[in-house]
């Protein structure tokens, strides 16, 4: 009933077409709008038309992604959580099980999200917080940089096609709106000690979509900012969810070019004087552009060009 509600968002469908679409007695149809209803979902009926799920509703689930990544994903690799530690952590372990391609974990908040550099990344509800499982043969880059910047440029084209505004993307993953951080990613990956071969990578997204700008700790205000910070989405969190998992699991289907072109056209900072902070200290450089793979390419102070691999690399505006 889910799935049909969700297929037809904002139309009606009469009972009597439920219940035939799922081969149901319309008293079945009517006894599942009601556990629907308690578990939160906003469906409106009106007599003669039947019923339909309320366009702002935003409960994330399994059929509400489905209906917007649009592949055949099987229903049960979609694991949705009200809570979790860290999605991250979570699609890890299922890594681990040997959950397949494509299995995506994905929680309304985040007790413990966490973010690079071992930093917390804060996660209350009215975010998008999600990980994704991908398997190295369906994947069509090896290099770390390039999956970390497909996804990177993946998440802002899917932000402005359905959010209609343009982040901007500080190298490595970092989307930018109005100067404030409004998503980060976080790419881990494991390897077989013996063979060497990658045997997963886990990409862990978390979008500040509409967390309240006041709602920030102190400390967090000044950096960071929210898609809908204090005006009311206009979209669902399933929509823009589902769309970049779309755009990630069908990444192959972009050339190379086509995405580091839309990664370069967000560029921040290009030609600026920036610190590069890494363990083994940091450099003031001026930042040129990114490299067919994704690296940085920037400029020393004595005007020579390096290629930096962006491992454990952040960079600051001086
Ligand atoms: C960063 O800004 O340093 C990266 C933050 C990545 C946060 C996301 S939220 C979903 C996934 N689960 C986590 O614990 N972290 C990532």
């Amino acid at each position: 009933m889910l799935a049909l509600l969700e297929k037809n968002r904002g139309r009606y469908i009469s009972g009597e077409e439920a219940a035939a679409g799922l081969h149901i007695s319309r008293n079945a149809v009517w006894k599942a709008v009601g556990v629907l209803r308690e578990e939160g979902y906003r469906i409106e009926a009106a007599p003669r038309k039947g019923y339909r799920l309320a366009e702002d509703s935003d409960i994330l689930s399994a059929e509400s992604l489905l209906q917007e990544i649009g592949l055949p994903l099987q229903k049960e690799q979609i694991h949705v959580f009200r809570e979790l530690a860290s999605t991250n952590r979570t699609a890890k372990e299922l890594a681990l099980d040997g959950a397949g391609h494509g299995t995506v974990v994905i929680a309304d908040r985040q007790s413990r999200g966490s973010g690079r550099f071992s930093r917390t990344f804060y996660s209350p509800e009215g975010g998008i917080y999600m990980s994704i499982l991908l398997r190295p043969d369906h994947v069509p880059y090896r290099e770390p940089s390039m999956i970390t910047v497909s996804a990177a440029a993946v998440t802002a084209d899917a932000i402005e096609m359905l959010c209609g505004v343009s982040p901007q993307i500080k190298w490595i993953n970092d989307l930018y709106l109005d100067g404030k951080k409004i998503c980060g990613i976080l790419t881990e990956s494991a390897s077989d000690f013996e063979s060497g071969e990658l045997e997963w990578i886990v990409l862990g997204i978390g979008i500040n979509f509409a967390v309240k700008t006041r709602d920030f700790p102190e400390e967090l205000r000044k950096k960071a900012g929210s898609i809908y910070g204090d005006r009311a989405p206009a979209i669902t969190r399933a929509r823009l969810a589902g769309r970049i998992i779309r755009g990630i699991l069908t990444v192959g289907n972009r050339s190379r070019k086509d995405i580091i072109d839309s990664y370069r056209a967000r560029l921040m900072m290009k030609n600026e004087t920036v610190l590069l902070r890494s363990g083994g200290g940091t450099e003031t450089v001026k930042m040129i552009d990114i490299d067919e793979n994704g690296r940085l390419i920037a400029e020393d102070q004595n005007g020579r060009r390096k290629t930096y691999f962006f491992g454990e690399i952040s960079v600051r505006r001086m």
